[in-house]
């Protein structure tokens, strides 16, 4: 399934207040966008809207050139998963790590019991945790663990777009450049797009491919990562930037080339912040 996202003209109202205004965003097959912006902006109403969760005021959101809003839930499952921010919140706590990875297989075609038992390994490997896991209940999990948990449960279904929301601003520091090398390694091995939320720059510089800044339900800028943070054309931009302190100290921009992926990067070298 091809995975080029694309949303054209996309105005979300709620109660006749517009939260997202005439938005274009495109991502396109096996790329990363890097969607940034203060709180209220609009981003996860982007995310909520590709998901079918947001009133969708105007516009189009396509998948592969299909219309998700013509698609049925599972076929719209197929095409786009989300990871959310709480990942105390987004785990069935009665349910083990293995069944909750193993539901997210149920909007594929049916695999054998045995291949099921496999794919479920695998995917928990994926996102580097052992299989003596699959036994484990989400309270026995930390909350790096856990988000994992909730990437592979994503990547089960083989979506061709995985949105992730702030997937990293309610862990520690520590446990973030963790998380965000897991994502990375994720984006070599499997055929992805990828739409990555967030308000830390340092974050979304880490990960993305291409960058769009958003404002006040406007994307008030958008390009190649290193283009956007090489040379920012909007003065909110700048702003964004001047509140990462290593991209002034002149570090070096990480690779973000997906052979390259450093899974040992200190949250230093990422330039991630705790937040608030
Ligand atoms: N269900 C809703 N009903 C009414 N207004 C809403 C609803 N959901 C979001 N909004 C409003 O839409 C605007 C955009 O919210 P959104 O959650 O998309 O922002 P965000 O960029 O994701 O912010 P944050 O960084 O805090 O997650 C906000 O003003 C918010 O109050
Ligand atoms: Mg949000």
């Amino acid at each position: 399934m091809s995975g080029d996202l694309a949303v054209r003209g996309l105005t979300v109202r709620y109660s006749g207040r517009t939260v997202v205004d005439k938005v274009n965003l495109d991502v396109a097959e096996g790329r990363v966008l890097g969607l940034v912006g203060e709180s209220g902006s609009g981003k996860s109403t982007i995310a909520r809207a590709v998901l079918g969760l947001a009133p969708v005021h105007t516009g189009t959101i396509t998948v592969g050139g299909t219309e998700l809003r013509r698609l049925n839930a599972r076929e719209r499952a197929r095409r786009v998963q989300m990871v959310f921010q709480d990942p105390f919140g987004s785990l069935n706590p009665r349910m083990s790590v293995g069944s909750i990875v193993g539901e997210g297989l149920e909007a594929r075609a049916a695999l054998r019991p045995a291949e099921r038992g496999a794919e479920v390994t695998r995917l928990l490997e994926l996102v580097s945790l052992s299989p003596e896991m699959e036994q484990r209940l989400p309270r026995r999990l930390s909350g790096g663990q856990r988000q994992r948990v909730a990437i592979a449960r994503a990547l089960a279904a083989r979506p061709a777009v995985l949105i992730a929301d702030e997937i990293t601003s309610a862990l520690d520091v520590s446990v973030q450049a963790q998380v965000l090398n897991v994502l990375r390694g994720v984006l070599a091995s499997e055929r992805l797009s990828m739409l990555f939320i967030s308000h830390n720059l340092a974050v979304v510089r880490y990960i993305s491919d291409d960058i769009a800044v958003m404002r006040d339900g406007v994307i008030v800028e958008t390009g190649p990562a290193d283009e956007v943070l090489a040379a920012p054309k909007h003065e909110y931009t700048r702003e964004l930037l001047r509140a990462v302190p290593q991209l002034h100290a002149g570090a070096a921009a990480p690779d973000r080339s997906r052979t390259a992926t450093r899974l040992n990067s200190t949250p230093d070298e990422l330039g991630i912040h705790k937040h608030r």
